[in-house]
């Protein structure tokens, strides 16, 4: 197999995100494990919040379809997103929303979801780290799309003083814990594609 595809979406808008920088360091790691990744922001994507009658009127919108074809476009797919109010985000749960709704002619339901493997991580001010963000957006992922996500996640609490100057993290523990999900994230793509194969 040639070296695996893995989109890296940040599930953050905001200017000096923490998760968009875990997510930078998490592309980087990828790349040094020998993926090619593509690194987006969802600030390229802008999608209204989903509502029935606008898919009913005019289907799904044209940025829901560019981002079903960048999933479609890579095998692995590594999601790094806050926690609101102990869930997902509304712009990384309505992201899927959409995308869930793009179906090409004759394509199964949720076909995109199906085929990829999925890693998640989060980062928090807080002492919790994301974690019911992560459990939430694996719930979203596995139960509602019934896409394969590795168990092996990051979690990084206190997230304003984790990162050091060159955006490494600086908890030794952690770092070692993201090697361990981007490395599972690739096998794991290599080995679904030697199944289909
Ligand atoms: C509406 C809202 C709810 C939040 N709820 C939580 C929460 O339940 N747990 C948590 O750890 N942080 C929570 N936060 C704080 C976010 O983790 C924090 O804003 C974080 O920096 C957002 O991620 P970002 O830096 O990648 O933008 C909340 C923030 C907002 C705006």
């Amino acid at each position: 197999m040639q070296d695996p595809k893995i989109l890296v979406i940040p599930g953050s808008l905001r200017t000096g995100s923490h998760n968009a920088r875990l997510a930078a360091l998490a592309a980087k790691e990828l790349t040094l494990a020998e993926a090619e990744v593509t690194r987006i922001s969802l600030e390229d994507f802008p999608l209204p919040i989903y509502d029935a009658d606008l898919e009913a009127k005019s289907g799904p919108p044209a940025n829901a379809r560019r981002l079903k074809q960048m999933v479609e476009a890579h095998q692995g797919v590594f999601i790094v997103g806050p926690e609101y109010n102990a869930s997902i985000t509304p712009l990384v749960k309505n992201t899927i929303d959409w995308i869930s709704r793009v179906r090409d002619d004759g394509e199964a339901p949720l076909a995109v979801f199906k085929r990829r493997v999925f890693a998640l991580g989060a980062a928090s001010p807080g002492r919790f780290g994301g974690m019911r963000s992560l459990m939430a957006t694996r719930q979203v992922l596995e139960i509602g799309c019934g896409a394969l996500v590795i168990p092996e996640q990051i979690a990084v609490t206190n997230a304003a003083a984790a990162f050091d100057d060159l955006d490494n993290l600086k908890d030794a523990q952690l770092a070692s814990q993201l090697r361990t999900v981007v490395h599972r994230l690739i096998e794991v793509v290599r080995q679904v594609a030697w199944v289909e194969a």
